[in-house]
């Protein structure tokens, strides 16, 4: 009988990519995904350590596991429970100390061996210690013992093609929990994203902790010619993957402003394919607060960054992440925020108050801010972004955008489609027009979407499908 795979994701789009490939892993060994935690035979949690709140979150969700656990073995079954992700990379060892009905503990670049991890696991005889830490970073490329990715379930999918970062902004936990810079090689990206495409992918988001710092080995029949570089960067990647017959949108997502370089700045120009929305984060706009985040740029390169990107795709729309409270930020430091925030004009942004990480130098900054004034300028901040968000959504009214059909809605008949802005899109049309980008007329704004017709009659849609 299949066995029922339990996995719950925090955090960002990576670990969405890793615990689909933590699914592909396990599918030889008979696991099926299942919603439901109680009957699971196998339950990762794949964890973030971004934040405190993140990181906390783990232990709640482990403590409410424990009985469910001791029912299923009293029954006779079985539940292993694995921490992944970054919490288990960072915490390792204490998780089970803390949680011993943990059976493995496992990094990101460890999960290939999740079936060698299992058997260990079952071995173990003592229930209550047998906790197995695997949080090395490997020598050899998780991806290369990866099985392909399983038959796509949608239209849109994610595709790691770098992972880790080598930029230590003093805030940031990530160079710690998902180590140094690697990419993965451009043939190696471009096979994946063919394989998606033929199960009916339409779009994909290239994705990587510094996207845009990607620096993969070129295909051997480009480096041999004159002039042929050994290593192509994102914008070089982007314009290959565009080739792909049927692959219609690309995007990205996370970059830094550092590696904005003019050959992806030129892809933006050029390529119908990479869409018109750019995560971009700046954290802060004062000088000051950059430079201690080692940011390493300014608040007017981030401009001319901005400018060069708007000049190149003029229907560009950013979003971008903040961080409010920094160790040392003043009155006038967030000013200068709100300020940046004003003058460039956002379609939507994450914006968090500075959690203090343990091991990160900014954690042991002096005048580290005041909760109370965290609270204060993250409310003033998420109020402008807001206004902003809205506006941007709310400017759709009357226009047309193409529409990328990706999955029933909850009405009968309705559809959800993705714009080119990555708003979703509700409208009726027919289920078969599911992987299309069609023309759509947007009508109204809901809180989380935009409700749309279709620029054409149903029926010319459903001929224009059978012809
Ligand atoms: N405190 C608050 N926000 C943080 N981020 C990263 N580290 C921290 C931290 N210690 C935010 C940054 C980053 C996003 C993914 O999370 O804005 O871009
Ligand atoms: Fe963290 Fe900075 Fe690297 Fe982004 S660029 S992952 S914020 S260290």
């Amino acid at each position: 009988m299949a066995k029922k795979l339990y996995i719950k994701t925090y955090g960002c789009q990576m670990n969405e990519y890793d615990s689909a490939r933590m699914a592909d892993v396990l599918a030889p060994l008979g696991y099926e995904p299942t919603a439901e935690v109680e009957t699971a035979d196998m339950v990762i949690l794949n964890t973030c350590h971004i934040r405190e709140k993140a990181s906390e979150k783990v232990f709640s969700e482990l403590g409410r596991l424990r009985p469910a656990k001791r029912d299923r073995e009293a029954a006779g079954a079985e539940m292993i429970i694995a921490v992944a992700g970054c919490v288990a990379q960072a915490e390792g060892g204490e998780i089970t100390r803390r949680a011993p009905h943990v059976d493995i503990v496992l990094g990101p670049q460890t999960y290939h061996r999740l079936p060698e991890l299992i058997a260990r696991a079952r071995r173990a005889a003592d229930p209550e210690r047998r906790g197995i830490v695997d949080t090395e970073f490997p020598v050899e490329s998780k991806f290369d013992h990866l099985p392909e990715t399983s038959a796509a379930t949608g239209v849109t999918a994610f595709l790691t093609v770098q992972e880790g970062c080598d930029k230590f902004c003093t805030f940031c936990v990530v160079p710690y929990t998902r180590g140094a810079e690697t990419s993965r090689p451009v043939e190696e990206v471009a096979a994946e994203a063919r394989r998606l495409v033929a199960n009916g992918v339409r779009e994909i988001t290239l994705l990587g902790q510094n996207v845009n710092a990607y620096h993969g080995r070129a295909p051997s029949r480009f480096t041999g010619k004159a002039g042929g570089s050994a290593e192509w960067g994102l914008g070089r990647l982007a314009r290959h993957l565009a080739e792909i017959d049927g692959l219609e949108r690309v995007r990205y997502t996370t970059s830094h402003p550092r590696d904005m370089d003019d050959e992806l700045i030129e892809a933006h120009r050029d390529l119908p394919q990479l869409m018109p929305f750019l995560h971009l984060p700046v954290q802060s706009g004062s000088d000051r607060i950059l430079a201690a985040m080692n940011r390493q740029h300014r608040v007017v390169d981030f401009r001319a960054i901005v400018d060069r990107l708007r000049a190149a795709r003029p229907d560009l729309a950013l979003s971008s992440d903040f961080i409010v409270g920094f160790p040392g930020e003043t009155d006038a430091d967030f000013e200068a925020t709100l300020a940046l925030v004003r003058e460039t004009g956002f379609a939507m942004a994450y914006s968090f108050k500075y959690s203090a990480r343990p091991g990160t130098p900014a954690a042991s900054l002096p005048q580290q801010v005041p909760e109370a004034v965290r609270t204060e300028r993250l409310d003033r901040l998420q109020t402008l972004l807001r206004d902003q968000q809205q506006a941007f959504n709310a400017a759709m009214i009357g226009r047309r955008l193409p529409v990328l059909l990706a999955k029933p809605g909850r009405h009968p008949g309705q559809l959800i489609g993705r714009s080119p802005y990555l708003q979703s899109v509700h409208l009726d049309a027919p289920e078969a027009s599911i992987g299309q980008i069609l023309p759509v007329d947007i009508l109204a704004l809901s809180p989380n979407s935009l409700a749309g017709r279709l620029a054409h009659e149903p029926a010319a849609v459903r001929e224009r499908l059978s012809a």
